[in-house]
């Protein structure tokens, strides 16, 4: 099995699973138009997380890493029109790609974009006691990952789901001598998880359009 597979596998299921129209297809174009990186979740992986807050019943995702805005639609479009997703995004170019791509889509009213470093800006989410979140998306930076963690278990509740994406990186997850950066902050932020009492946890390996990657899925109990 090659990359090549796995991407004719990824549309298949894109075509008869979960479909991407439009509006989503446009909001590709003018993000890697305005030189954003593309490096947002596959289509599969967004039907996933559509269908994760489906089951939950969320109404409320909190999101660390926008990008230009394509899992936030995934997620707005989720949480319905009486829902709400914030999402965290240091870059200001990256924001502003965002905020126009979330109000072409529609769902810009639903979408608050919070510009700054993610942590900080969960931070002051914490101090002001905000409604707990339903379900939590860590994909903004990998070393951040532990941090991100610990801020969303004082942003949710029982319940509630925490997703971390790229936990895998080509398998460089389960290399304990990894140096790199981002492997790093998956592993501890693994091993974090693992270690909570309060986590019901799992690791689930995707391919496809992501090539070998991951999420970490855990529920608070
Ligand atoms: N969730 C997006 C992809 C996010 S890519 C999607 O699937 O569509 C990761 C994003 O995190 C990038 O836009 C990057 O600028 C942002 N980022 C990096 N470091 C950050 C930080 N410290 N705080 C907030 N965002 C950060
Ligand atoms: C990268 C970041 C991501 O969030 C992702 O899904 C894929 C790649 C990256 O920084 O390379
Ligand atoms: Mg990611």
């Amino acid at each position: 099995m090659d990359n090549d597979e796995w991407l004719r596998v990824d549309g298949y299921f894109a075509e008869h699973l979960t479909r991407e129209d439009e509006s989503l297809h446009t909001l590709r174009g003018r993000s890697s138009e305005a030189g954003l990186p593309e490096i947002e979740i596959s289509v599969a992986q967004a039907g996933f997380l559509s269908l994760l807050c489906g089951l939950v019943g969320a109404r409320r995702v909190l999101e660390f890493g926008t990008l230009g805005g394509y899992s936030a639609t995934w997620f707005a479009r989720a949480v319905g029109d009486r829902g709400v997703v914030t999402s965290f995004e240091l870059d200001p170019h990256h924001a502003e790609v965002a905020r126009g791509n979330l109000d072409l889509v529609g769902v810009g009213d639903r979408v608050d974009v919070v510009e700054g470093p993610a942590a900080e800006s969960a931070q002051r989410l914490v101090e002001a006691a905000v409604e707990p979140f339903d379900l939590v998306f860590i994909d903004a930076d990998k070393p951040g990952n532990p941090a991100y963690l610990d801020l969303s278990m004082q942003l949710t509740r029982s319940g509630s789901v925490i997703v971390v994406d790229n936990v895998v990186r080509g398998g460089e997850v389960a290399n304990a001598q990894s140096d790199n950066a981002s492997a790093r902050g998956a592993r501890e932020a693994i091993e974090k998880i693992g270690a909570d009492s309060r986590l019901e946890s799992v690791g689930l390996q995707t391919v496809g359009a992501k090539g070998w990657d991951g999420f970490a899925i855990a529920r608070v109990r």
